[in-house]
């Protein structure tokens, strides 16, 4: 039998800033999804990438004062870039399609001119508002105030020749679609779709821009750059070959099972890109999910709330699977949530480390303990007692599967935690340890640690798309050979091996101390900030003369360090007693504590300016001044004195 197909992609992310938990959410949440499919046996395909053109992404090259191609590739492909956090977060994307890849291009004029050749792209006049002095157009809904949205200043009206795409056309066969099918979940979008926008009246959306040049171009009007919008919803197309030779896999994968997308853009996916595709006469993809959004504090999530957002810091400091695992479990997939660092904390120490952790660990250690880690043959059910267990596992699939397939990631979690639950419970009831001390009753306390060990796998492989590599971990721990790892066996009671050999491993999921857990997060903040920071920053050159008499005027000396000593009371200031060549010692104070320790300087040879007037520090006398090099470093001050050849003497002149 043909295995069957299944397409499902993530928006493709704009790298105009570094990725935050929001975003990790969304991609994370498509992962799931993908190898839930993947664990059925599917033939799936899983795409994502970045979406890389528009004025945004210009502008802030320039602002960089580089190209926006080696920005773009900068925060694509360099350290802790997309490329990496996907890698780190465990994603098992198929393909990655980036929407400067030349096939890309390639495609996007195909399709460009095709809509064109076919009447539903014309020619017409973008009416605007324009600030001169930042060169952007920008629409009446985008100003603030009625103002630039990017300076402040006044705008004026404008107007550009742009092309335009005729979706009103199509509004009423969009309208069938989202009211008449599931094309669009979860319902509640539908309603916000068909109120906010297709009710108002569908204009006609401009698809060219000639104000800037960061884009596909319209081969067939030079100067004119296709729409962002335009540009990247093709992208579930051409990265399957559509209009390109050097991809493939069209006429396997599409239409899409699943576009996973944000509420902000469900607009876009909901009635742009069906209409996009039926002016290209395609068929439309099976669903769009609008997922929520985390919020912090209840609103628009940003770095500088105080809670620790970049998904770096977060997944090195619990750990990949946790943080998968917290956000699939917490958040129901079609609402806003709000994320917090101690709600991440929680969960861990609830669902992972009491519930799943304490029901792994003291299992194996049970079996290793009464059993020598491997369980007896002679096992001993006792109907009235295993039923509650037993009954919710055999059904725990099929539940698993419904809430699945209706992208309800959170309540399938649920199910399987409530069956990890009545575990811990069973062992309670069952108490192993007073089952131990009689022999005769060995053979029940086998059956109830098999009990246990067939939850934990039915489990485990539930769980597996959510947090793979821990629940091969817990594979091995529990003994379940690869025939008890698949979704077939999560439907089968009593798959395990009766004789099942177990191997304490280490603890899965530790128990995490939410104040040092904190504290180590903010560290970690702190050390990222720090290492964003250019390695070394210069002070600017003086643009100011000085003419040359007066800089003759300040007499430098080469000076002979003959003591050297911490100033009481002082962190900073040292005192130097010096060699200067009159044959009088030279006090000189100097506030370099921080960088040298007094007995290092002694014997050095250092260049003093000798002829400033007498200072008091401290209530001691300083009679010049030491020179020193100083520059910036990853955020600090460094300061080296300026030591010269010991074979200079003391006192001798620098010109
Ligand atoms: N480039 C477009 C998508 C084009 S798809 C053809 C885009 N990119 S984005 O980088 O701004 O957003 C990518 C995804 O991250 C969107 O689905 C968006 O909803 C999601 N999120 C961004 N912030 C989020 C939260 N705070 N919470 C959850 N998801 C969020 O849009």
């Amino acid at each position: 039998m043909e295995r069957k197909k299944y397409y499902i992609t993530t928006p493709i992310y704009y790298p105009s800033d570094k990725l935050h938990i929001g975003h990790t959410y969304c991609t994370v949440a498509t992962d799931v999804l993908a190898r839930y499919h993947r664990l059925r046996g599917e033939d799936v395909m899983f795409l994502t990438g970045t979406d890389e053109h528009g004025q945004k992404i210009e502008d802030k090259a320039k602002e960089a004062g580089v190209s926006p191609k080696a920005f773009v590739d900068q925060i694509v492909e360099g350290p802790r870039g997309v490329l990496d956090l996907w890698k780190l977060m465990d994603i098992s994307n198929d393909r990655f399609i980036r929407t400067t890849d030349d096939y890309h291009v390639e495609s996007i004029q195909k399709i460009f001119r095709k809509m064109y050749e076919k009447g539903d792209i014309y020619k017409g006049t973008y009416r605007g508002k324009y600030c001169k002095p930042c060169e952007s157009f920008w629409t009446e809904s985008q100003l603030v105030d009625g103002k630039c949205p990017d300076c402040g200043r006044e705008v004026q009206d404008a107007e550009e020749e742009a092309y335009f795409f005729r979706l009103s056309n199509y509004a009423d066969r969009v309208r069938d679609l989202l009211e008449n099918t599931d094309f669009l979940q979860p319902r509640s979008r539908v309603n916000e779709m068909v109120k906010n926008f297709i009710e108002p009246g569908l204009d006609d959306l401009c698809v060219s821009r000639t104000s800037f040049t960061w884009g596909v171009p319209v081969d067939f009007d030079p100067g004119h750059v296709v729409y962002v919008w335009v540009d990247a919803l093709s992208n579930y197309i051409t990265a399957l070959g559509y209009g390109n030779e050097k991809r493939d896999g069209y006429d396997r994968y599409w239409p899409a099972d699943a576009h996973i997308v944000g509420k902000e853009i469900v607009r876009f996916h909901s009635i742009i890109w069906p209409a996009m595709l039926m002016s290209l006469e395609l068929p439309l993809p099976d669903h769009v999910f609008g997922h929520g959004w985390l919020l912090l504090d209840g609103g628009k999530m940003s770095k500088s709330k105080g809670n620790v957002v970049d998904p770096y810091i977060l997944a090195e400091q619990f750990g990949v699977d946790a943080l998968r695992f917290f956000l699939m479990r917490t958040f129901p997939f079609g609402s806003d949530g709000n994320f917090s660092n101690e709600l991440l904390i929680q969960t861990i120490n609830t669902d992972l480390a009491n519930d799943l952790g304490n029901l792994v660990s003291r299992t194996t250690a049970m079996a290793g303990k009464f059993f020598g880690g491997t369980l007896p043959e002679d096992q001993r059910a006792d109907e009235e007692k295993d039923a509650g267990l037993t009954e919710l596992l055999k059904g725990l699939r099929g539940r698993y599967e419904e809430s699945m397939e209706q992208f309800a990631p959170h309540k399938a979690l649920e199910e399987v935690f409530k069956a990890i639950q009545r575990a811990n419970k069973y062992i309670d009831e069952n108490a192993p340890w007073v089952l131990a001390k009689n022999p005769e009753d060995h053979p029940r306390l086998a059956r109830v640690l098999y009990n246990l060990l067939e939850t934990t796998r039915i489990c485990g492989v539930l769980l597996t798309p959510f947090m793979p590599g821990s629940m091969e971990k817990l594979f091995g721990q529990i003994g379940a050979p690869e025939a008890c790892r698949t979704w077939e066996s999560a439907a089968e009671w009593a798959k395990l091996p009766r004789t099942v050999t177990v191997e304490k491993g280490e603890n899965l999921f530790p128990r995490v101390d939410i104040a040092q857990a904190m504290d180590e997060l903010q560290a970690a903040v702190e050390a990222a900030k720090k290492a964003a920071l250019p390695e070394i920053e210069l002070e600017p050159q003086s643009e100011e003369t000085v003419d040359f008499d007066t800089f003759c005027k300040s007499d430098f000396r080469a000076v002979k360090v003959k003591a050297c000593e911490a100033v009481k009371k002082s962190a900073k200031l040292l005192k130097f007693t010096l060699d200067d060549g009159t044959g009088t010692d030279r006090q000189i104070l100097s506030g370099i504590h921080k960088w040298y320790e007094p007995e290092d300087l002694v014997g050095k040879t250092l260049i003093a300016i000798v002829n400033l007037p007498p200072r008091k520090m401290m209530g001691l006398e300083s009679n010049g001044m030491l020179i020193s090099a100083v520059h910036t470093e990853k955020g600090e001050e460094c300061l080296h004195l300026l030591m010269v050849d010991d074979a200079i003497p003391a006192g001798a002149k620098l010109c």
